[in-house]
Order: structure tokens, then sequence, then C-alpha cells
């Protein structure tokens, strides 16, 4: 494959994830998304209103001959903006981010996936804790991040005062590409700041279908909107007397955000998302691996693995794995080398995950995520290749905050479970540890949420026919330590000393009071703290 092939491959896309408080709309603008960019005829198939419900079927049908749910892990379509003179459309894939805080490990292996994200907010809550923590993540690996103010059709605060929420919370210099005409609850139009035109929309019956667009010169939009468009264009010159304007090299460099106003619910304001997308968003580019060289896009095949996850199949045990392609072509059939294990990895049965139709997994290109069926061998972080040799730095794990002990109920199934144990630690689902006095038979597990415990207990019934307890333990802070300092650990009260499955020695504490008295009256003990996920 020649590499200007994949050059041009690469130049039009755009791989990105939204991230998100729950309920700030993510599903509705996905659908939005995939509305705008002809997936879909209808929106409303996510809440199904009366009217909207007949449009469930047409995205149950997509979801059906993809054989995997659309809205798990990634989707995939193609976007023309309409000032577009490529001769061909832009392929957007946006990678799906997990909704529950407790999942935010696996929320934080997804952005390693993505090169840009969007921060989803309410225009009436603003930034709330789990859109703060997710922007800390994108800020740790430099991710440029577009702001989407949500809701705008409902009464919400004024763009200034959500402009200044972001810029004195996270330090993030918002700068709006279009400023809204209508105060939230009265959504009318954008002032598009580049030209100074009024783009008008028109509302659709239950927003079902793509809002038609009125553009208007000034003159227009202030017979048209009176007060409203005076308000907007006041804000347009503060934004730029303070400088707040777009800058491709403060955006890229995670200290500008181009943000736009949106209702995903009226699909107002989403064709500028992808259009913003589409113009600013990075393409996606080389990665660095653990020598230190840089993997170009043009280079021989190489992926990341971020996410495994059990088979779809519920009839036989499978395992998916997911990978972000880096660099080179993906073939389906190809046999690559997993660089963990130096094992050859056949992709015969690499999924059509997000393709628009199965055919499009054939191939695949960097920035593109392939699901690849029979992945019993592939855990988050490894690194897939072909021809020449490469290995990417492994993902690192979040600091676990709760810790149970796992017991099987059933004793003739010690088997199954120690089995199922090495699966849930191989995919990341929870992190495993292990010491002497407890055994194998009552191995810990540590996890940031507890309902990673939950899917724990629940796939060990469904997937290995295994009933578990979890008995909490009283620990909630955990430190890297080594051999030498284990001992005198263990002799502490509150304290107990694992090694985790990657081989890391870890002492677990009851609170951070016990900590820091440890810390203060053994002050020759290894006690070093494990990766947070805003580090
Ligand atoms: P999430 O995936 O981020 O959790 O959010 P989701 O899209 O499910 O949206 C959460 C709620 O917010 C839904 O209302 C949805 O209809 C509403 N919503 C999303 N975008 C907009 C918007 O632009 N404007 C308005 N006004 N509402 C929006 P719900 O009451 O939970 O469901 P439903 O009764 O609407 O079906």
């Amino acid at each position: 494959m020649s590499s200007e092939v994949i050059s041009r491959e690469v130049k039009r896309r755009r791989t990105f994830a939204i991230i998100s408080h729950p309920d700030a709309g993510k599903s509705t603008m996905t659908e939005a998304l995939a509305l705008h960019a002809h997936m879909i005829s209808e929106a409303g198939a996510v809440h199904g209103k009366g009217s909207r419900r007949a449009t469930v079927s047409d995205w149950m049908e997509m979801e059906k001959a993809r054989g995997i749910s659309v809205t798990s892990t990634a989707l995939q379509f193609n976007y023309t903006p309409e000032s577009s003179t490529a001769p061909l459309p832009n392929v957007i894939n946006l990678v799906d981010t997990p909704g529950h805080s407790d999942f935010s490990e696996d929320t934080y292996r997804v952005l390693t996936a993505v090169d840009a994200a969007v921060m989803l907010i309410d225009a009436a809550k603003g930034l709330e804790p789990q859109t703060l923590k997710l922007f800390q993540v994108c800020r740790h690996r430099g991710i440029p991040v577009i702001t989407v103010v949500n809701k705008w059709d409902r009464p919400g605060q004024t763009p200034l005062e959500l402009i200044d929420e972001i810029s004195e919370r996270i330090g993030l210099i918002p700068t709006p590409l279009y400023v809204p005409v209508g105060i939230a609850g009265d959504y009318r139009g954008l002032l598009d700041r580049r030209t100074g035109e009024y783009i008008h929309f028109e509302r659709t019956a239950g927003g079902a279908k793509i809002a038609p667009e009125i553009l208007m010169n000034a003159d227009e939009a202030a017979e048209r909107e009176g007060d409203a468009w005076t308000e907007a264009q006041e804000e347009d010159q503060l934004l730029s007397e303070l400088g707040q304007n777009h800058d491709q090299e403060m955006f890229l460099a995670g200290q500008t955000s181009p943000m736009i106003f949106t209702s995903a619910m009226l699909n107002f304001g989403v064709r500028q998302l992808l259009d913003a997308l589409v113009e600013f968003a990075p393409p996606p580019h080389g990665r660095e691996s653990i020598d230190g060289d840089e993997r170009e896009v043009t280079d021989p095949f190489s992926a990341v693995v971020f996410k495994v996850q059990a088979g779809m199949d519920s009839s036989h045990r499978d395992r998916l794995a997911y990978m972000r392609i880096v660099s080179g072509e993906f073939e389906r059939g190809m046999v690559v080398t997993h660089a963990q294990t130096g094992k050859p990895f056949a992709t015969k049965y690499a999924q059509a995950v997000f393709g628009r139709d199965r055919s499009t997994v054939d191939n695949a290109y960097p920035g593109d995520v392939v699901g690849l069926v029979n992945a019993m061998a592939l855990a988050p972080g490894d690194t897939l290749y072909m021809d020449s040799k490469v290995q990417f730095p492994p993902i690192p794990s979040f600091a676990p905050e709760h810790f149970s002990a796992l017991r099987v109920t059933t004793a003739d199934k010690y088997k199954q479970f120690r089995k199922a144990v090495d699966q849930m630690d191989a995919e990341g689902v929870v992190q495993v540890l292990r010491n002497d006095i407890r055994g194998d038979a009552s191995p810990v597990m540590a996890a940031v949420g507890p309902m990673q415990f939950e899917v724990v207990t629940a796939r060990m019934k469904a997937e290995f026919n295994v009933d578990t307890i979890v008995e909490p333990l009283g620990y909630s802070i955990a430190r890297r330590t080594d051999e030498a300092s284990a001992p005198e650990l263990n002799r502490q009260r509150g304290v107990e000393v694992f090694t985790r499955s990657d081989g890391a020695i870890l002492a677990l504490f009851s609170d951070k009071w016990r900590l820091q008295y440890i810390e203060k009256e053994h002050s020759d003990l290894l006690l070093e703290p494990l990766v947070a996920a805003a580090d």
C-alpha cells in the first residue's frame, strides 16, 4: 500500500470522543450527529418519544446490520462539510466513553484512542464533576478539546457566565466560533464570528429532522431578531476585544477551546460542530514507542488495544479486543504480531464495528477502530504490528479506591473461578491483588468504583456459571511499595501488602490518617502514590 494512499486516508479522518456528565445529552448528540451524516433519516431513537418513536427501528436495523450496538465503542460515518472541495468525504470516528464515573478507568483507556474530545456541557448546569474529571484526563494526555454548550433551547446561564466558569475553574480559554442569538431558552440561531453573518435555525416537528438554516447578513438579522441580534454582536465584539478568537496553535496546545452552542434535541448547531471537527480537530498522528521513536502514520501497520470486552454473542464465550490503528493499512485477514508475547495474531474475524456496512472493515486506516474477535490473549494497552517491530507504552492503571475480596461459593467450581478471575484481570475489569495469607481462593479486587465489582460477579455467573460473593475490605488507599518495605508494613495495624498481577507490590491502608501516621513513623519505607486520573 502506497504511503500516498495512507496519507490521503489519514488526512480525511477525525477520531474523537464526547466527554460529559450523565444527562448532558451525549446520546442525543450522538444521534444528532448520525442524522447529519445521513446514517439515520430521523432522530428520536434514543428516547423514542411519541411521534419520533417510528425511527427506533431505523436505528435498530442499523445495529443489526452491524451485529453490534452502534452506541457501544465506536461509530464511523462519512461527512462532507458544505464548503468542502475535497474529492472524498471526511471519515469521522466517534469513540464512545462509558457514562458512569465508576468506569472512569475505561474512559481513560478510550481517551488514549482519540485525537480530540468534545466536552459537552449542559447550559444550565455548567461544569459538572464528571466533566471536570474527564477534562483533566484530556489535559494530561494533551488532547485538544472543543467545548459544546448543549440544551441552549432551555433556560440556562449566559454565554459570558459559562465562558468565565470554564476559564476560571479549568484554565481553558473558550474561543466561541459562534455567538448564540437569543438567550438560553430562546435559541434562534448563531452569529458566525468569522463572517459576521447570521444563521437562523428553523424548528422541525419534534426535532426529528436536520434543522433547515437560513443565512442572513447583519442588516437582515437586525431586522428579524432586533435586540437579540444586537446583544449577540456586542458579545462578539467583547470576545474579540478580550482576544478570545480561535487560534489553531493554542487550541492544539490545549490552551484554548473552540466553543459552540447547540441544542442536540432540536438539531441546532450540530452541523457547526461537525464542521469544526473537520476544520480544527487534528487528523490521526504518529505515536511514540517505548524506545522513544516515533511510529509515523505512514509506517507499516501498528495498533493499540484500548478496550477488551466480553463478546456480544451470549451463545459462546468470546472476547472482543478493540484496537485503534496507529500506522499503516489494516487489511482483514492479515497476520499481525502481538508485541507483548511475540506471537502471531490472525485477524480473519475482524469485526465491522463501525463501518457503514460489513465490507468496510476489510480495510482500515490510522484513526479507525477495529474489533478483533477471539482476542483471548490481548489486554488493554497491548500493541499489534506488522513488518517492523514496535511497542507502545502501556496505559497506566488508575489508583484504586475500593477493595473487596472475591470468593467462590460453589466448591467444585474452583477451576472455572480461577480462569474467570484471570480473564477479568486481563481485560482490566478490575485489578487483581494476591498475597500468601489470603491465598488464591480469595483474591482481592481493586477498583476505581464499586460498580466494577458488580460487573465481575454478574459476568462470573453469566459467562462461567460461577457464583461468587464480594466482601468489601476496610481499605481505601493504595501505595506502591517494595520487597524491602513489605515485612514492616505487614506488621502495622490497618495495613496489608499484596502483589498485583503485573508484579507491582501494593500496600493497602484503611484510611489516610493511618497512611500519614506510618509515613511519619517509618520514613524509610517506600510508599509511592499510584497514578490517579487527574495527575
Ligand atoms: P446522556 O447520554 O448524556 O446521559 O444524555 P441524554 O442524551 O440521554 O439526554 C438526557 C436528557 O436531556 C434527555 O431527557 C434528553 O432528551 C435531554 N436533552 C438532550 N439534549 C437536549 C437538548 O439539546 N435540549 C433539551 N431541552 N433537552 C435535551 P430525558 O427527560 O431524560 O428523556 P426524554 O424524556 O427527553 O426522552
